[in-house]
């Protein structure tokens, strides 16, 4: 059977991109398991969105502004263009974002906007709710527990994929593909991902030559409690600095006016790095909910306030110590602002794994969710318009052994060097260390999936090792600094 279209990843660009598939045409999505095991359903704080027409151009200002002067401007202008229509047609759909008594929606601030344009839903369960809902409307076929292992390409088209589901391996074809499988997370020891979310993707582009771009652009959220054991570490979001949270160290002070003049408002990039700087001087930090009263509290923050009282701390009268960990991937697959990939006919990159160049060198706050649902919505207007006309073609699956004995202490050995050394302040010294060992676990008998793994490293390290100087979330410091 040939799929219409084949859609790998079932996080919010993926799940909006089938419902603006005509359902006559045969749809597939593919999910890793479990099925809400994404980072949409992670996503806390919000969905960016211009709050009128009179306030695109300050959300296009701002956005700009966060990416440091990187960011591809048509993306941006699109971004917030579309922001009104897709937020619209949500509603129109019967999602319910918060909205105050009389029905008025409500828009928080987070740091970097000039104004509150953040919508949320069930207080801080804003991608929870959305991928809950996306999943219902659905028609499309949703197959889990499938691991993407390649993309079957020749030359300017993409014909299917190569997937693992349990012990079995097989190819699926379709006329248009859309990879939406994500960012990076599980390359980095602390992060706020899904555990799921390894960098397949990018590997298997690296590998088959398709573009990657901006890949030194990580991006590192400042308030992660990250001394759970699980691989994924619990997120503060920003929505609680927004509204008053404050970051102290173990004397009780807001030392960040140390860094900016902003303080907790300061863009992420910059709190994370003062934060970062102050732990390495041997302070504690903190996250600090005074400004709280409980009841508020516990109806904005639901899920932050379930989540800490289960982990034995009384907030919002108790502090938090918090740590940055990484968090989002501005780079990715490059694409065009149609989400087709650069070089590509049928082949689109929708949501984290793309790069338009929305994002530049650092993304403004709850901007992800919206470019899951602009960018994945014209990746299939691009495709209904342009209409590909698909020859079926067979490939012959590949013999490789997907898992080794070793794997597991080469990829921890991995999450530690990009922590450390492909982190938050880089040194070039270090990158070329980094760079030494991905290419010596390279050498090692691993297994087929960790080697997915170490090409978007690697793509990661030497875009950083080229990029000479700071900008955005890529800060490279002189050799003897902190
Ligand atoms: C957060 O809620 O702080 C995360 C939002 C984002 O990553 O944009």
């Amino acid at each position: 059977m040939i799929y219409d279209y084949l859609i790998v990843g079932a996080g919010i660009a993926g799940l909006y991109a089938a419902l603006n598939i005509p359902s006559n045409k045969k749809t597939l999505i593919l999910a890793k398991d479990p099925l809400w095991e994404c980072n949409t359903f992670y996503a806390q704080g919000g969905i960016a969105t211009a709050v009128d027409s009179d306030d695109v151009a300050l959300h296009i200002e701002d956005t700009l502004k966060a990416g440091a002067g990187l960011c591809n401007r048509e993306a941006v202008e699109i971004l917030s263009r579309n922001s009104i229509a897709v937020i619209e047609d949500l509603l129109a759909r019967g999602f319910e974002f918060d909205t105050d008594e009389k029905g008025n929606l409500l828009f928080t601030k987070e740091a970097a906007h000039s104004r509150a344009r953040i919508l949320h839903a069930g207080g801080d369960a804003t991608g929870r709710e959305l991928h809950r809902f996306l999943l219902q409307q659905t028609e499309a076929t949703v197959l889990e527990g499938v691991v993407v292992i390649d993309l079957l390409i020749e030359d300017d088209i993409a014909y299917g994929v190569c997937v693992r589901q349990g012990a079995r391996e097989f190819t699926i074809y379709a006329k248009n593909i859309s990879i939406a499988s994500g960012g990076i997370g599980s390359l980095y020891e602390y992060h706020t991902n899904a555990k799921m979310i390894s960098a397949d993707l990018q590997g298997i582009a690296a590998m088959r030559g398709l573009p990657l771009k901006d890949m030194e652009f990580t991006q590192f959220h400042p308030t992660v409690f990250v001394y759970n054991t699980r691989a994924r570490k619990y997120l503060l979001t920003e929505a609680l600095r927004g509204e008053g949270a404050t970051v102290v160290d173990e004397r009780g002070e807001r030392f960040l006016f140390e860094y900016d003049p902003r303080g907790e408002l300061a863009p992420r990039d910059i709190v994370s790095r003062a934060i970062y700087r102050h732990q390495k001087k041997g302070h504690k930090v903190y996250l600090n909910f005074s400004a709280f009263n409980e009841e508020f509290f516990k109806k904005r923050f639901p899920t932050i306030y379930r989540n800490f009282q289960n982990l034995g701390f009384n907030v919002p009268k108790e502090q938090v110590p918090i740590s940055p960990a990484f968090h989002f991937i501005m780079g990715g697959i490059a694409t065009d602002t149609w989400g087709r990939v650069e070089g590509m006919q049928n082949l689109y990159a929708i949501g984290e794994v793309a790069c338009t160049g929305v994002h530049g060198a650092n993304r403004l706050a709850s901007n992800s969710l919206l470019e899951g649902l602009v960018f994945s919505k014209r990746a299939v207007e691009d495709s209904l318009i342009n209409e590909f006309s698909y020859t079926p073609k067979e490939f012959a699956i590949e013999k490789r052994q997907l898992v080794k004995s070793e794997d597991a202490k080469f990829k921890s050995l991995l999450r530690k060097t990009m922590w450390e050394k492909v982190g938050i302040i880089r040194k070039p010294s270090e990158l070329q260390e980094a760079k030494d060992i991905v290419t010596q676990i390279a050498n090692k008998p691993i297994g087929y999936l960790l080697r997915l793994r170490l090409a978007s490293a690697l793509a990661i390290i030497e875009a950083a090792i080229a990029r000479k100087k700071s900008v955005g979330a890529h800060y490279i410091e002189e050799e003897g600094g902190v």
